[in-house]
């Protein structure tokens, strides 16, 4: 059964990574990978297909990372953008386009379509009260404020969700907030956005997702099943923030569009730019079927946010067909992270491993978190290349061709009487054939791949029983016929790894001057003719030796190590100052003689303090709602000696008693740990 039948053509997107890094291998075997595979093979199939990509350029992450910088939001994009885009093109990602959130026609779509959607009258304007920063004269969103997360405590919680307990969280949930700009307590002001009631789209989307795509993967279904069981509610489709898509409305100053608004409709935009005359039958048109590629983290956006967007639009807009998202990779039983190097980048790889990309490829499909979250390790690596690629694939792939060569001097030999072993093999790799089909459409990649190498697996198995090396003196025709037959498997495999092993299939066609490699064309018999002459041999893969996974893990293992280094160096969280202005402070200890409340003063308590002088020294301290004033009679406290006696409600005070600010705002005061004479110096 073809599940393609009714459509005409296939537009396939990936999701676009944000580009405020490179990207790694986590996103190379959740996203990439697979979608490049699906194009490749519907591309071998004839099919009229494009495959959608470009970076996500706007977002809070990015403005950080340029005001850590001290560069702008479009540099930061500027150099991560080509980075990603020069590797992705370097591993054979083949991209119809591959484009970006900045330019000017992902602008202009994405301010069309938020103007016809509030024109529409498709949003709610709505107040809210959000943490504002007074020092930096702007309203936080999200990754701009940490705090405590109100549920596990983390004490380095983001504004939109805890990473230690995985909360989502709003910022004003969090306790004790601080701007990531200025360091200081933010402030709650009042500001509007504009909101897509995503509950006026419920029925629909559930309709849409749970009566008519059952067929989905369990893990997207299921997540799906759960927003909708929650009850969907309106989403605010604009933030307070200077780098974006301006919300284009009059009145919105300051104002830019959500980064998850704007992303999706990058996948519009890049189309248009792509197809400037023909973008919307991609679009628009019934007859095409759309394929979102994502990670597990992006289901809600695509299968209930966009939608609901493209929705809300009309016009024609198609939803996706299938949004086959995986799991997470894992490195070495690591969760990846960029920001503590636990990765593999992608930009290095090919750089340490020239000419290897189809080994990454490889190995990325062959342990592809389709089901489950699953681990890269390099041992793994290491394995599947030595054992697989060069003693399956590349073995049998080199003995056909070198018999060849040996024999009949490169020229492809007559068929001449096959024999049922022949006939057996070639029906094998037919099967294996309607096999891969089935799980390709599937989207079954990784044991599709399995299949594929199985061919390499029946080439071996028929080498080994027919053994021609054996027979070249006695029966020269027959060995004809065996390596005839072997090398119909050969150019099976060419066409069946194209979409896997892109360089080692280019490599094969040329040593087996195939061209126009089509999927129809696999598990026939006749693929190369008798007679013609084979190309130059190419080695296709080669042993990869321990010494060269072993610097890779010891790289990673600095990773760790200059992470840990750097978690206990303390992180500078005030100005510094040097040494001589420290020691102009006179930090003194004293003990307490007397201790009363000031009169028409909450907050105040004045102190009598012994500071060794003989001269009882009166210090007055905003702790009052802290301490009862007996409680702190006979204790010993730090102070500053030699600030400026200044006077509070009437009380001339002759310095300040030192004290601890607690997470909760709250003030111990600081004393020494045992008995002190009385005027001690503190330094
Ligand atoms: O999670 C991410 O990396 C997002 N930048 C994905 C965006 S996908 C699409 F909507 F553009
Ligand atoms: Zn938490």
């Amino acid at each position: 059964m073809d599940a393609n039948k009714k459509f005409k053509r296939t537009l396939i997107t990936t999701a676009l990574p944000y580009a405020n890094g490179p990207v790694h291998i986590g996103h190379l075997a959740g996203v990439y990978v697979p979608a490049d595979i699906y194009a490749r093979y519907l591309r071998l199939k004839g099919e009229d297909v494009i495959m959608i990509g470009g970076s996500d350029e706007h977002g809070v992450p990015i403005t950080i990372k340029a005001k850590r910088e001290g560069v702008t939001p479009q540099d930061i994009v500027d150099r991560y953008h080509g980075i990603i885009k020069d590797s992705m093109k370097g591993l054979g990602i083949s991209f119809d386009i591959y484009s970006r959130t900045t330019s000017d026609i992902h602008h202009e779509t994405a301010s069309e379509f938020f103007r016809h959607l509030y024109d529409k009258g498709e949003f709610i304007e709505k107040s809210s009260m959000q943490l504002y920063d007074e020092a930096a004269g702007q309203f936080l969103a999200d990754r701009y404020v940490t705090g405590e997360c109100p549920h596990c405590h983390n004490p380095q919680a983001y504004g939109d969700q805890c990473e230690k307990c995985g909360t989502s969280l709003s910022p004003t949930d969090l306790i004790n907030p601080k701007s990531a700009l200025t360091d200081t307590t933010p402030e709650m002001r009042e500001t509007f956005h504009w909101y897509l009631p995503l509950d006026k789209w419920q029925d629909h989307l559930s309709q849409w997702i749970l009566e008519g795509h059952k067929e989905w993967r369990s893990n997207v279904y299921g997540q799906c099943k759960s927003w909708l069981d929650m009850g969907l509610q309106p989403r605010a489709v604009s933030r307070d923030l200077d780098w974006g898509v301006p919300v284009p409305v009059e009145g919105a100053d300051g104002k830019v569009l959500y980064v998850w608004f704007d992303a999706p409709i990058g996948y519009i935009s890049n189309t248009k730019e792509l197809l400037p005359d023909e973008w919307e039958k991609w679009w628009k048109d019934p007859e095409t079927r759309i394929i979102n590629f994502i990670g597990k983290d992006n289901i809600v956006f695509h299968c209930i946010v966009f939608p609901a967007m493209l929705s809300a639009y009309g016009d024609g807009y198609q939803l996706p067909d299938n949004v086959p998202a995986n799991e997470f990779l894992n490195l070495e039983g690591d969760k990846i992270s960029t920001s503590r190097n636990w990765a593999v980048w992608l930009h290095e790889y090919l750089e340490e491993f020239p000419g290897k990309q189809d080994v990454l490829r490889y190995v990325l499909t062959a342990n592809a978190p389709e089901t489950k979250d699953n681990d890269f390790t390099w041992a793994d690596f290491q394995a599947r290349n030595n054992s697989e690629l060069v003693a399956i694939l590349g073995n049998f792939v080199n003995r056909v061709v070198v018999l060849t060569g040996k024999y009949f001097g490169g020229t492809v030999p007559d068929a001449g009487n096959l024999e049922p072993i022949d006939t057996d093999a070639l029906a094998e790799i037919a099967s294996l054939k309607e096999k891969m089909t089935e799980l390709l459409d599937g989207f079954h990649f990784r044991d599709a791949q399995r299949e594929a190498m199985n061919m390499a697996r029946a080439g071996n198995k028929y080498l080994q029983e027919t053994e021609p090396w054996k027979m070249w003196k006695t029966d020269p025709e027959r060995v004809a016929t065996v390596l005839h037959t072997a090398l119909q498997i050969v150019a099976n495999i060419a066409i069946a790894f194209e979409p896997f092993l892109p360089f080692m299939s280019e490599k094969l066609c040329s040593i087996l001057g195939m061209k126009d490699l089509s999927w129809d064309k696999l598990g026939r018999n006749d693929l190369i003719s008798s007679g013609s002459i084979l190309g130059e041999s190419a080695l296709l893969f080669e042993k990869i030796e321990d010494a060269v996974v072993e610097a890779q893990v010891a790289k990673l293992q600095k990773a760790k190590e200059e992470n840990a280094k750097q978690a206990w160096k303390p992180e500078p969280i005030a100005e510094n100052v040097d040494i001589e202005f420290f020691s102009k402070c006179d930090i003194r200890v004293g003990t307490i003689m007397e201790c009363t409340k000031v009169p028409k003063a909450d907050k105040l308590l004045q102190f009598k303090i012994d500071d060794g002088t003989g001269q009882p020294r009166t210090i007055v301290s905003g702790i009052a709602k802290y301490y009862d004033p007996e409680q702190l009679v006979g204790k010993q406290v730090c102070y500053i000696a030699n600030l400026p006696a200044r006077k509070l409600k009437g009380v001339e005070s002759c310095g300040m008693i030192l004290s601890a600010v607690n997470s909760d705002g709250s003030l111990t005061v600081i004393g020494p740990t045992g008995p002190v004479t009385p005027g001690a110096k503190v330094g």
